[in-house]
Formats: C-alpha cells, sequence, structure tokens
C-alpha cells in the first residue's frame, strides 16, 4: 500500500465514524511561544482539548504535517526524519477509551482498512504508578477483541504516558500499537525491549490535567488524541527496512541521480537521506511563509539547507540542486499540500538565493577551516575547535555551529559547544539558548493575559494596515504571558512617526471599549463578510470570526479577551527586521506608567 492510500483510508475510515476532517495546520504554531514547529497532530488543537468548542465539533480527523528537529543530528540514518506527516484523530470530549481502541484495531485490522493479521500485532498499555491507576480498561479492551494478555505489556510512564508538551497541561495514559518487523511468525509472548516490535500508532487518553505544582488531577474534559506516523507505517507495511527505500522519496533520489548523470546505486549513502529529508523540511517550512535567518524557525530552515549542500558537496553535486529537488516534491505532494504549488515561484527562488549565498561563503570558510585544523598538531589527543573559532566560522562565513561539529566531526575533532554559546550571546547579545529551549515542546498558554495579547495583535494588524498599507500580513505571531511578538510583510524599517501612528491607533481602539464579538459560520461567508483569514488552508470549513467594532474582523481560533478596553493600554517596545521583506513588532499592554 503506498503513502497516498494509507492517508486515504485512515480519513475515509474516521469520516465514516463521524469524524470531520480538517486540514493540516501551519509548520508554525500559532500563538505557541514554547515551541517552533507544529510537533505532532495535536499541537494545533490544544486549545480545543483545554476546552474551548471547535467549530466542527467533538469528533476530528486528519494529517497533520509536522517537523520534530531533536533527532536532527540523527538524519542520514536509515530511520531519522525532520519532516513527517501525522495521521489523526480526536475525541473532545466525546468517545473515550471503549471506541478508541475499536476504531484502532477496526482500521489495523479490518479487510478494507490496513488488513494487517491480529498476530503481526502487539500492545502496551500504562502500568499505573503514585500518579495514576494502571489502566486496567485499556488492558480489558484489547482482550475484548481477541488479543492475548501474551500480547499486552504494562509499561510504566515514561513509555506510556504522553504530555504534557509544556509544564502544564492536558495529558494521560496511553496504549500504543506493535508491528512485528522480524520476519516469519511473531513471538507469542510480547517483548517490548525487542526492536524488531516497532510502533506504529499511539492512542492517548487524555483525562489528566498537570498543574503548575506538578499534580496529575482529574481534567474535566476527556479527549482521546491519537497519532500515527505515515513515512514510518507506510514504510512497515511495504516490509521496508526504512522509510527511504519507499516510494515517498524515490522521485527525489531519481533527481539525484539525474543530476549526478548516473543510474541508481544499490544503496543510498547517509548524504543523500540528508538532502531529501532537509530539502522536504525546507519545502514545506518556506509554503508556510519562513525565510532562511539567524534565529527562531529562520536559523532552522538555514542550518537545513546549509546542511544539504553540504552534502550535495559531499556527492559531488556541482552548482545549485535544491531547487530541483524541491520542484519534486511540490509536484509530488502539490496536490494534498496545496500551499507548496501557491508557494512555488518562492519556494524555488529563497532556495536558490539561500544555495548563492552559502556557495560563495562554503569555499572561502572551508578554507579556513581547514587552517584552523592544520594548525593543531596531529599528536594532539583531544582535537578541540574552540568556540570563538566556531563563531568566527559562524559570523563570517555563515557556518551553522552543528556543520561547523559535523565538519570537524569527521577530522576527529570537536567543538567547544559552550564556548560557542558563551562568544554568539557575547557578540549577538541574542540568546541561542532560549531558541533551543523552544524545541523541547510546549503546550499554549491560554490566561487571560494571553488571550488579551491575542486581542492585541487583531488591533496591531488592523493599525499596521491603516498606517502601512494592505499589503501587510501576518507572517507570524508569538505570544507569551508578558509580551506579544507579531511578524508582519513588510519591506522597510518603520520610522518613529509611523511606530507612532499605529500605537495611537490601537490605544484608540483599547479607549472606545469595543466589544469582542465571536461568531461561527462557514469559511466562504467569512471571506464575503471581508474577514481577514491569513493561514487560509488551516482553517476547517466552519471558522469562528472575531469582530472588534469597525476596526477589526478576523479569522480566528480565540481565545480573546471580551472587550478591548480589558486591554487598557498597549505599547510597542520594538521594531526590527525579522527576516527578508519580513519586520517584527514586540509589544506589550495593561496601564502605561
Ligand atoms: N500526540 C500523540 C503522539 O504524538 C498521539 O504520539
Amino acid at each position: 500500500m503506498k503513502a497516498a492510500d494509507i492517508r486515504k483510508k485512515y480519513i475515509d475510515f474516521f469520516v465514516s465514524k463521524g469524524h470531520k476532517e480538517i486540514k493540516s495546520s501551519s509548520l508554525i504554531p500559532d500563538n505557541d511561544p514554547t515551541c517552533l514547529f507544529t510537533t505532532a497532530g495535536m499541537h494545533p488543537l490544544v486549545p480545543y482539548l483545554s476546552g474551548e468548542k471547535h467549530p466542527l465539533g467533538t469528533r476530528l480527523t486528519d494529517f497533520q504535517k509536522c517537523i520534530r528537529t531533536g533527532d536532527i543530528d540523527e538524519v542520514g540514518d536509515p530511520v531519522h526524519l525532520t519532516f513527517f506527516e501525522m495521521l489523526g484523530n480526536w475525541s473532545l470530549g466525546d468517545y473515550f477509551k471503549e471506541d478508541a481502541i475499536r476504531f484502532s484495531f477496526e482500521f489495523l485490522t479490518g479487510k478494507d482498512n490496513l488488513n494487517i493479521p491480529l498476530n503481526m500485532l502487539a500492545f502496551t498499555v500504562f502500568a499505573g504508578d503514585e500518579d495514576a491507576p494502571f489502566d486496567q480498561e485499556a488492558y480489558d479492551l484489547w482482550q475484548s477483541l481477541g488479543v492475548s494478555p501474551d500480547r499486552i505489556a504494562k509499561l510504566p510512564k515514561k513509555d506510556n504516558w504522553w504530555g504534557p508538551a509544556g509544564q502544564t497541561g492536558p495529558c494521560g495514559p496511553d496504549t500504543e500499537m506493535f508491528y512485528w518487523t522480524g520476519g516469519g511468525e511473531a513471538p507469542a509472548v510480547f517483548d517490548p525491549a525487542d526492536k524488531r516490535w516497532v510502533e506504529i500508532w499511539n492512542d492517548v487518553f487524555m483525562q489528566y490535567y498537570k498543574n503548575a505544582d506538578g499534580k496529575y488531577e482529574l481534567s474535566k474534559q476527556k479527549n482521546v488524541d491519537t497519532g500515527m506516523g505515515l513515512e514510518r507505517v507506510t514504510a512497515i507495511l511495504q516490509g521496508k527496512k526504512s522509510c527511504y527505500e519507499t516510494e515517498i522519496f524515490a522521485p527525489v533520489f531519481a533527481e539525484i541521480d539525474a543530476i549526478l548523470n548516473r543510474t541508481a546505486p544499490a544503496e543510498r549513502t547517509a548524504s543523500e537521506r540528508i538532502i531529501a529529508d532537509h530539502l522536504r523540511a525546507a519545502t514545506f517550512i518556506i509554503a508556510d511563509g519562513i525565510t532562511p535567518g539567524k534565529v527562531d524557525q529562520p536559523y532552522v530552515l538555514r542550518r537545513l539547507i546549509r546542511r544539504a549542500i553540504k552534502n550535495g558537496r559531499n556527492l559531488n553535486i556541482e552548482g545549485n540542486f535544491c531547487a530541483r529537488i524541491a520542484k519534486v516534491y511540490i509536484d509530488q505532494l502539490g496536490d494534498v499540500y496545496p500551499e507548496l504549488k501557491n508557494n512555488e515561484a518562492k519556494i524555488l527562488d529563497e532556495l536558490s538565493r539561500e544555495e548563492k549565498t552559502f556557495e560563495e561563503a562554503l569555499e572561502k570558510g572551508t578554507r579556513e577551516f581547514e587552517k584552523l585544523i592544520a594548525r593543531v598538531p596531529a599528536h594532539v589527543v583531544k582535537k578541540v575547535i574552540s568556540g570563538k573559532n566556531a563563531f568566527f566560522l559562524y559570523e563570517t562565513y555563515g557556518f551553522p555551529v552543528e556543520l561547523t561539529a559535523e565538519m570537524a566531526a569527521e577530522k576527529g575533532f570537536t567543538v567547544d559547544m559552550e564556548g560557542y554559546k558563551a562568544a554568539y550571546e557575547k557578540h549577538q547579545a541574542l540568546s541561542r539558548q532560549g531558541a533551543e529551549q523552544k524545541f523541547k515542546g510546549g503546550l499554549a498558554d491560554h490566561s487571560e493575559e494571553t488571550a488579551k495579547l491575542h486581542t492585541a495583535t487583531h488591533l496591531l494588524q488592523a493599525a499596521l494596515r491603516k498606517v502601512l498599507g494592505n499589503h501587510v500580513c501576518q507572517k507570524g505571531s508569538n505570544i507569551t504571558a508578558e509580551r506579544l511578538r507579531f511578524d508582519f510583510s513588510h519591506e522597510e524599517k518603520m520610522t518613529p512617526e509611523q511606530i507612532a501612528e499605529v500605537q495611537k491607533l490601537v490605544n484608540e481602539a483599547i479607549e472606545r471599549k469595543l466589544p469582542v464579538i465571536c461568531e461561527e459560520m462557514d469559511l466562504e461567508d467569512a471571506q464575503k463578510s471581508g474577514a481577514m483569514g491569513l493561514f487560509e488552508s488551516k482553517y476547517a470549513e466552519k471558522v469562528k470570526v472575531y469582530t472588534m467594532g469597525d476596526v477589526s474582523k478576523e479569522i480566528c481560533g480565540g481565545p480573546h479577551a471580551n472587550n478591548t478596553g480589558d486591554l487598557e493600554g498597549f505599547r510597542i517596545l520594538k521594531e526590527e527586521s525579522s527576516s527578508r521583506g519580513v519586520r517584527r513588532i514586540k509589544a506589550v499592554i495593561g496601564k502605561q506608567q
């Protein structure tokens, strides 16, 4: 079965069980300062898992594009990916364990579904600890469907518990489904330590809420959150050892062969896998509005592209190739993810531009790197590139430190990462540490304060459009309890007068104490009503439109303040460049001193 068939079967199956299909959200989390990228299907649904009403109801299903950068250095081996698609189904306070497990069982084993023989499957359930009891119910349910108790392992929290992704939030025990990849008949007794059993699906029963004291309270709304990695399940069902051996990556490998003017080799190398993975991720990230830059998502994007280019050189690819690879993905997945087609020119252009910039630096930087290496006598046992030198390579030649580390490792060197960080912070007064924390994941905060800041971004966007023009549109938003950060399309630095004018307009809207009105309507009606909808592709057919008097009308998931007066005041702290063609504003609300 091909990935496209599995994707379709999954959605059709859950739609037949009363679920509404929702579209994949952007890879860039809206309003979650703790995460740079969407890391799981549940991520964009956090407000709804926390009790907010979803316009499409209580049963949802989708395939969600995700990026996980935690294992980025492992990419190159046969299993790791940064970009992947996650299939998922959700119950928002609707069905719970019984139906969730029945649905999973039917989808895995059903003749018209994945049709996996039951004797190829094994299961895990939560064993229980001081925070929550053994999941007897899940254990019994699997058995009621014909699973032998020998094929159900009881495992502790570190294996069978999911979330919260941040410090607090919805979480709970999960039950995971495993497939036997060892060939022949699967062992009668399931040993979860045997790596030939591979996890293919995870059903999370979100019945707890971890509070700020670290205590697990029973949650008001019981949810189901499931996730199945499409690439992995495709490989497994095709009997392939690696997702890189499936049709998902075949066209890109064929393109690499074409670029190198060769016939397909018997085996793919780590460099080829890195190119295939990293440029797939980069293609999708650019489609979601990010361009290469120095911090946060733009930095990750740059790092992905540059590592791909470096590996292209390892393969002796000469000249530009990134756009050719991206084009293959756009053609392959453009129907499933229309944002790829809609942004085709931009994706190809950004990749070529980054490739050109890096190309020039790569040559000079590599020479410099070699000089650094040569300075260390051969007999030195612990060969280290100092943090200062790694920073020099970054600052002068744009070498992401991870790339320097990789090149260093090839020569038996390490990089003093701590020293690098210190040098970076000293020179840039930017916290890389802070950015790295964001990879660790987190749930959006939905306190009153962030709701107010969210409302402030709508007013800010409306004011910016008034002052700068209608080309202004949201490129990103990041809210912490203390401040908002808003990225928007605009070429030039704003003048002090423009900044003052925008601030004044927002404060006027606050002083007018406008009620914030939320209406649910069809996407089409919302568009007809003139509401701004900036990330259209992520919205379900029914959407919420927030109106603030005659100032702002925007499609948005919320939550918001009830009245603009609740914001009390608005002050712009900073206006700066975010990436090419994108400006960034940081602002606070509250009574001004
Ligand atoms: N959120 C769960 C996961 O990512 C389903 O595994």
